[in-house]
């Protein structure tokens, strides 16, 4: 059975870059980005792990931990981090896991046979301070991964988690958000100081009530 959302994620102990860590206390009490790429000293997986490398701070600010992942072995790893750090101008500062018997990848579904029966697919997990799965997004080998959109939706993640409300369509930070149906206009109206603009019943929007 793979994982789903609401599941618990996991726990493991892993080789990585920066020596061998116990995956819940890397997380300590705060979010987590696992994410899985199909081989190391390859095009698109090079410039996915330069994006995550300069967007480090942004990922601290949320109180993200990141965590790579591949099959490769650790030698592998730490020779494609120096290519990494040179050719996207960063410095690569999470670790990444050397998951060589895939005892990780298959915990967390992130080969999928029918893509690759080898190599991880682009499996990218947002953990919560309670261990939980809040997000899970997979991409083939082709498609790199927008990570400013992994920042956007750990923004939403983060608030709902909260707040009564939840995000509409393209969201982003300081924008207005929607009151969830379970809520009563009446009493929207006393939990959002800020105010309830009522479009339809069942469409309530409030301005992003932690701002
Ligand atoms: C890449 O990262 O460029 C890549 C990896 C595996 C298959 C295709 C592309």
């Amino acid at each position: 059975m793979s994982l789903r959302l609401g599941d618990i994620a996991p726990n493991f102990k892993a080789q990585t870059t920066a020596g061998e860590i116990d995956f819940y206390e890397y997380l300590g009490d705060g979010w987590g980005v696992l994410f899985s790429h199909p081989a190391d000293y390859t095009p698109v997986c090079t410039t996915e792990l330069g994006k995550t490398a300069a967007l480090q701070s942004e990922f601290a600010k949320r109180n993200v931990k990141v965590l790579a992942l591949s099959v490769d072995p650790l030698d592998k790893h730490l020779g494609w981090v120096n290519d990494i750090n040179e050719t996207q101008q960063v410095s690569v500062g999470f670790p990444i896991v050397a998951d060589e018997d895939k005892s990780i990848a298959n915990a967390y579904g992130m080969i999928h046979p029918n893509a690759s029966e080898t190599f991880t697919v682009r499996s990218l997990f947002v953990i919560g301070p309670d261990k939980k799965v809040k997000l899970m997004i997979t991409y083939p080998a082709s498609t790199g991964r927008n990570f400013v959109e992994v920042l956007r939706v750990i923004d939403s993640l983060q608030l709902t988690a909260g707040f009564s409300v939840a995000t509409p369509a393209d969201w982003k930070e300081g924008e207005d958000v929607i009151v969830v149906p379970a809520v009563s206009t009446e009493d929207a109206i006393k939990k959002f100081p800020k105010g309830v603009k009522v479009v339809k019943p069942y469409l309530r929007y409030t301005p992003q009530p932690n701002k």
